[in-house]
């Protein structure tokens, strides 16, 4: 373990030393870097490459790494220059190292490792799914553990308990699709294109979310754990015996049933882990986290109980590099020649997604 790393008792204040973080994140199909300064945001860019890959109805793992390298170094230095900051002043560069399509979080390794070899930077490798879980440290919303938090995203749904920041523990996730994934599935369906959350999440608007019953997954469950598989093939069915003219008429009624079938079991279970767990808050995170129906939704079922519902600005809850930012604030560093042999993962090793 790198010197100067301590974990425990900094509960809400990273670890004293590296604070300053040029961050970057090329996971999927956006292309992030930003500077953090602790828990403050000193800038953050986030170019999407959402529209290169809509023609083809989802992302495209190679079109993906090419537009990456393209972009990465223009976006480096746009963070920088709206930091005010010279590569020299950080005290680190962090990166996301997985998991991710490999050919994209090679480009975003790849290209960290030269910015701290060229700078006598230490370090740092993110899990992106840790990131997800640090942007609720990050002002202003500074959220203290313990919490439950959720991150629901395109590839992951998952729900852990939060003690620390540098140890997040798993209590369930998804058995089969994730909830992003379904709601983008789901929005295909509709006819809406990729990506679909903030389309679906549009159209839903202006339907009913009771005239269509879609199933929950494991609707008889109490535990963490989450299935989407079911509903997707659900909406399928009825927009099959539904028909053409029927399902033109009534895709605003589809599409607030689909989602309210896809967020209602992600706020529930979030608020029932949390009381489970005796802690005071919840956290939400993750693209599927900027839907507005799963924060009413969340608030819904947690004000009862007593519980906090913390969601973090929705930019930060999609893929942005402030999020590595923090969590590398969280992270063991690695000194040069250490991270020279450190490579980028498709997948988080099973142990769990913190250093
Ligand atoms: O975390 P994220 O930006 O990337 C991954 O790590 O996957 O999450 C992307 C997912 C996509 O499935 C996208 O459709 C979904 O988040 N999403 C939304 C909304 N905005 C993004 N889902 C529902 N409502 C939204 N407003
Ligand atoms: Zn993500």
């Amino acid at each position: 373990m790198a010197s100067g790393w301590a974990r425990g008792p900094a509960r809400l204040t990273g670890r004293a030393g590296i604070r300053l973080i040029l961050a970057i994140e090329t996971s999927c199909d956006e292309t992030a870097a930003a500077v953090v300064d602790g828990p403050e945001v000193r800038s953050s860019v986030v170019a999407s490459q959402a529209r290169l890959h809509t023609p083809y109805g989802g992302v495209v793992p190679e079109v993906a790494a090419r537009q990456h390298l393209g972009t990465v170094n223009a976006v480096v230095d746009e963070a920088l220059d709206a930091a005010g900051l010279a590569l020299d002043a950080v005290d680190a560069v962090a990166v996301t190292q997985r998991p991710g399509l490999i050919g994209a979080l090679l480009v975003g390794v790849a290209t960290a490792k030269a910015l701290a070899y060229g700078a006598g930077k230490p370090l740092v490798m993110v899990d992106h799914l840790h990131g997800h879980i640090c942007a609720s440290w990050l002002e202003p919303l500074a959220l203290d553990p313990p919490f439950v938090s959720l991150i629901a995203s395109g590839g992951h749904t998952r729900l852990d308990l939060v003690d620390d920041y540098a140890e997040p523990r798993l209590l369930g996730s998804t058995l089969d699709d994730a909830a992003g994934e379904a709601i983008d599935k789901g929005a295909r369906t509709l006819g809406l294109g990729y990506p679909g959350g903030p389309a679906l999440e549009r159209l839903a608007a202006d339907g009913d979310r009771k005239a269509f019953e879609f199933p929950v997954g494991l609707a008889g469950r109490t535990d963490a754990d989450f299935s989407f598989a079911g509903v997707k093939t659900a909406l399928l069915y009825a927009v099959r015996d539904l028909g053409e003219q029927e399902v033109g008429r009534r895709r605003a009624d589809l599409a607030a049933s689909y989602q309210e079938a896809v967020v209602r079991p992600l706020a529930q279970r979030l608020v029932g882990a949390a009381v489970d767990a005796g802690v005071p808050a919840v956290a939400l995170g993750g693209g599927v986290a900027a839907n507005g129906r799963l924060r009413a939704l969340t608030a819904e079922f947690a004000e009862p109980a007593g519980v906090a519902v913390a969601a973090p600005d929705r930019a930060l809850c999609t893929d942005n590099a402030a999020m590595i930012g923090a969590a590398a604030q969280f992270t063991p560093p690695l000194s040069w020649p250490r991270y020279a042999g450190a490579d980028a993962m498709a997948t988080s090793p099973p142990g769990g997604i913190a250093a």
